[in-house]
C-alpha cells in the first residue's frame, strides 16, 4: 500500500473498446475504482474512437464526470473527423486527446486542431519505444546539449505545450527522463526535429476508423 497522499497522484484511465456504449461504460468505470480502490479517477478517456459507439460513450463519459467519478473526461486516438463529429454533439468537450506523436510523426493538422479547440494534446509512444535512438539529428542535438535522444524527444513535445507521457519499467531510465527542465532547444533545433517527419506509426492508424 502507497503511503503517497491520493491527491499527490494522477490517475488516468480509459475504457477499453470491448466496454464500450452508454451501460457498459458505466460498469467499466466502476470496475476500475474498484481494482484501483479509489473513489475518483483524476482524468478517464475512451481509448479507441469504435465506430457506431464513441458517442455513447462519451454521454456515458459526461454522467461519469458529472458524478465526481472523473475529476476530466478526454478521449484518446481520435482525428480530426472523429472530434468534429463529437463536438457536434457533445456537451462538454474533451479535455484531452492521447495520440501517438512524435517527430517522426508529426501529425501538425490534428495538433493544430485541438490546440485551437483548448483540447490538450498528449503525446503516446513519444520515444517512438526507442527505435529512433539512433537517428543522426536526435543523436547530434543530444551531442550539443549533453543529453540522451529521449532529453531530446521528452523535450521537444513539452516545447510545443504537449503532454509527454514516456513509459519505462527501469528506475534508472525514469530518473533520466524528468531531467529535462535544465536545458532548451533553439529555433534551429525545433526546426530540424519539426522536419523529421515520415508518419512513422508503431500503433494502428485510427484514421481506419470509420
Ligand atoms: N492510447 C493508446 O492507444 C496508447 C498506445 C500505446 C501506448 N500508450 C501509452 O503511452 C505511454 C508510452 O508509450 P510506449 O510505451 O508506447 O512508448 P515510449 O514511451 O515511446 O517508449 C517506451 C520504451 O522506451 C524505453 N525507454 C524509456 N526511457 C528510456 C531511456 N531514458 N533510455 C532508453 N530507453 C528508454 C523503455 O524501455 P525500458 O522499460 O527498458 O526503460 C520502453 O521500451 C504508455 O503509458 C502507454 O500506455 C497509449
Amino acid at each position: 500500500m502507497s503511503t503517497i497522499p491520493r491527491e499527490e497522484i494522477f490517475i488516468t484511465t480509459k475504457v477499453w473498446n470491448s466496454e464500450q456504449g452508454y451501460e457498459k461504460t458505466l460498469s467499466a468505470i466502476k470496475q476500475s475504482l474498484n481494482k484501483l480502490q479509489t473513489g475518483y479517477v483524476d482524468l478517464y478517456l475512451i481509448h479507441w474512437p469504435v465506430s457506431n459507439l464513441r458517442n455513447d460513450t462519451w454521454k456515458a463519459l459526461e454522467k461519469i464526470y458529472k458524478e465526481g467519478q472523473a475529476r476530466s473526461i478526454g478521449v484518446s486516438n481520435f482525428t480530426i473527423q472523429h472530434l468534429k463529429e463529437l463536438l457536434g454533439t457533445t456537451e462538454i468537450t474533451p479535455v484531452l486527446n492521447q495520440f501517438e506523436l512524435s517527430p517522426f510523426l508529426y501529425q501538425k493538422d490534428l495538433i493544430d486542431y485541438c490546440q485551437n479547440k483548448s483540447i490538450v494534446v498528449e503525446a503516446y509512444s513519444g520515444l517512438t519505444k526507442g527505435r529512433k535512438f539512433k537517428n543522426s539529428v536526435l543523436q547530434e542535438i543530444g551531442e550539443k546539449h549533453n543529453k540522451n535522444p529521449a532529453h531530446i524527444l521528452i523535450r521537444w513535445g513539452l516545447q510545443h505545450n504537449f503532454v509527454q507521457i514516456p513509459k519505462s519499467g527501469k528506475k534508472k531510465h525514469l530518473a533520466e527522463n524528468i531531467d529535462v527542465f535544465n536545458f532548451t532547444l533553439d529555433g534551429a533545433d525545433m526546426k530540424l526535429l519539426d522536419n523529421l517527419n515520415e508518419d512513422f506509426r508503431m500503433i494502428d492508424d485510427p484514421h481506419k476508423m470509420k
